[in-house]
């Protein structure tokens, strides 16, 4: 299979792929962004305001499975694990992100979820918090815990002024330990914690520092969330994260505003160029995945979007879908588009040519009617799409606050087109993979 899909990309090299360590980085344009749009094939269905808290004394928001290196779900002695981030109810729904800590759940179903508490020391753990991240169980039983190390957001009165107004700080660096696993009636147990180890920084060139965003930037400094990824095509490993463009990349190119017509009747406004969101890429060196090689990011929105969150990758053949989720609020000024899960689309290898999938480049979308109803939907290889419950609006429209996992969604996914074809339970993860099969 490996000779069968190599033979194939070299037929495909001469027009649009590019070797993982060439330095071309695709561009989500002002002008591709400005067809975002609600469609019925990506528009999720209005979730029921009876939901139920999967573990009540906490909130619960960014999920993901326990995986194998192959992407498929592990199975631990007939257990599904999943991880997402928590934080105690005794916080406010928006003080979460600043106490956040990574939770773990184990089912028999896939559907009823126990909640078995934060799995680490979290003395021991990096940052004062941990954001999202992955996991993979490696073939000699051995869980690769990836998080987000952040820094305390409220230190020195958690926000600073520069110039263009105030900024959060909160320094962001990809992390990670490892654990043994072990299952029994009382359910899944992860023991012997590992070191904690820094495995990545900003590197200042093609992802911006906390030092370069304190120049200028804007809303939030993103370096977070990494996600390991074996490509099934040619069996390499990656980290893949949400960045922001470093100097070489913080002004506009014309690739980032659109085509030479487009250019030439559009204006774009002074500020926009601040909004520089990327996903980065490294280089898995070791089987440990303890060694990186920082590579240049795979797609920018330099001028779109500054976040390009919890960025992760789904594969079909030799169509590689780089899927990501975004914010209303972090579109640049002069652009719009709802919280959705957004996706780009490219043939032949991990770095080629992405384009916005379905035209508009969204894959979900929360209903026009609750704009915020759930957040961070997360894809596994065979298109099934979990998310939590974010603020959705009750009969009266006054807001709620979720803080649980949301009625997985199914997407399938068909060339340069998407569709939600199934809504499932909450929380839902039955097996999946290796990447576009279901193990059912
Ligand atoms: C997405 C996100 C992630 C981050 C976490 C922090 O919902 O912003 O990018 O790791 O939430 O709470």
């Amino acid at each position: 299979a490996i000779l069968a899909s190599s033979l194939t990309s070299i037929s495909v090299a001469a027009s649009s792929n590019w070797s993982i360590e060439d330095d071309y980085t695709s561009a989500w344009s002002r002008q591709q962004a400005e067809k975002v749009a609600l469609t019925e094939e990506t528009t999720a269905p209005i979730i029921d305001m009876d939901f139920e808290d999967v573990a009540p004394d906490v909130w619960v928001w960014d999920t993901w499975p326990l995986q194998n290196r192959d992407g498929s779900l592990a199975n631990v002695k007939g257990y599904r694990i999943a991880f997402a981030l928590v934080a105690p109810r005794t916080y406010t729904w928006h003080d979460r992100h600043t106490e956040a800590r990574i939770g773990m759940f184990y089912s028999k179903n896939g559907k009823d979820w126990t909640y078995a508490g934060i799995p680490y020391d979290y003395d021991n753990a990096l940052g004062h918090m941990q954001w999202a991240g992955s996991a993979m169980l490696d073939e000699k039983g051995k869980v690769h815990f990836f998080y987000t190390a952040t820094t305390d957001m409220n230190a020195n009165g958690g926000k600073e002024f520069n110039k263009d107004g105030w900024v959060q700080r909160a320094e962001q660096r990809l992390a990670k330990t490892t654990f043994d696993i072990s299952a029994d009636k009382n359910g899944v147990h992860l023991t012997n914690e590992g070191d904690h180890q820094i495995l990545l920084e900003a590197d200042g060139h093609h992802y911006e520092t906390i030092e370069q965003f304190q120049e200028h930037g804007n809303i939030i400094t993103g370096f977070r969330d990494p996600f390991f990824f074996q490509d099934p095509n040619t069996g390499e490993e990656y980290i893949i994260w949400e960045g922001q463009a470093g100097t070489n990349r913080n002004d506009l190119k014309p690739e980032n505003i659109g085509d030479k017509e487009y250019r030439d009747t559009h204006t774009v406004p002074d500020h926009a160029k601040f909004y520089n969101g990327n996903i980065g890429i490294a280089k898995v060196l070791d089987n440990d995945v303890t060694k990186l090689e920082i590579l240049p990011p795979l797609l920018e929105s330099v001028g779109v979007n500054h976040q390009l969150e919890r960025p992760h990758v789904v594969v079909k053949d030799d169509t590689y879908y780089l899927l990501t989720i975004s914010h209303e609020f972090t579109f640049a000024p002069g652009l719009s588009g709802p919280d959705g899960l957004y996706g780009f689309v490219g043939e032949g290898s991990l770095r080629t040519d992405y384009k916005p999938v379905n035209g508009t480049g969204l894959v979900v979308a929360n209903p026009a009617e609750k704009p915020f109803q759930a957040y961070s939907w997360w894809a596994a290889p065979d298109g099934q799409v979990i998310s939590f419950i974010n603020e959705p609006l009750d009969e009266n429209g006054q807001v709620q606050f979720g803080g649980t996992f949301a009625p997985t969604l199914k997407v399938s996914f068909d060339g340069d087109t998407t569709k939600i074809v199934k809504e499932m339970q909450a929380g839902e993860i039955k097996p999946f993979g290796p990447y576009g099969r279901s193990l059912r």
